[in-house]
């Protein structure tokens, strides 16, 4: 993967060429040592704050029933090497519920940031806690989860990484 970030042939920012308007965002702090030749352990994409297109970019992840939808952010997973480190955004469409626990070999992180969750329904989308926006989850690798559901909709903000980077 190609990381523009450590590609600069620019000197490093000092606060002096912020202020000067000199500095940009391909450009790391002098005090991380030989910056330009290190190979990071994480393969992700510098992106700077832009504005998401939630309108654009979503598809039905492999195994989901239709109705949930993801949209990748940044960085990719590898399933076969087991490696990566990825994160997305996860929608429910209202009423959309899965049937069977989840369980996956890599580390996942969950944060419901707008609309219902129900965890724990049965095969017909019935019972479960509910929960509501600010609801957290980290899962390490193997944990069981779900089945979902949600009431009215809602969306997920989710990391993913396998344990060896
Ligand atoms: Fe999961």
């Amino acid at each position: 993967m190609d990381l523009a970030w450590t590609q600069s042939d620019r000197e490093p920012y000092s606060i002096e060429n912020i202020r000067a308007g000199e500095g940009n965002a391909f450009q790391r702090h002098p005090l991380i040592e030989n910056w330009e030749e290190q190979t990071l352990a994480i393969e992700k994409e510098f992106k700077e704050f832009f504005s998401v297109d939630m309108n654009e970019g979503w598809e039905c992840p492999e195994g989901y029933p239709e109705g949930i939808d993801q949209k990748i952010l940044a960085g990719h997973l590898d399933d076969d090497a087991k490696t990566g480190n990825r994160t997305r955004l996860l929608r429910f469409q209202p009423g959309v519920f899965t049937t069977l626990p989840f369980v996956h070999e890599h580390w996942e992180e969950v944060y419901l940031v707008s609309g219902d969750l129900i965890v724990g329904n049965d095969e017909n989308g019935e019972g479960g806690e509910q929960f509501q926006p600010n609801t957290y989850a980290c899962r390490p690798p193997g944990a069981y989860h779900g089945p979902f559901k949600s009431e009215g909709g809602c969306l997920l903000f989710e990391i993913h990484y396998y344990d060896k980077g």
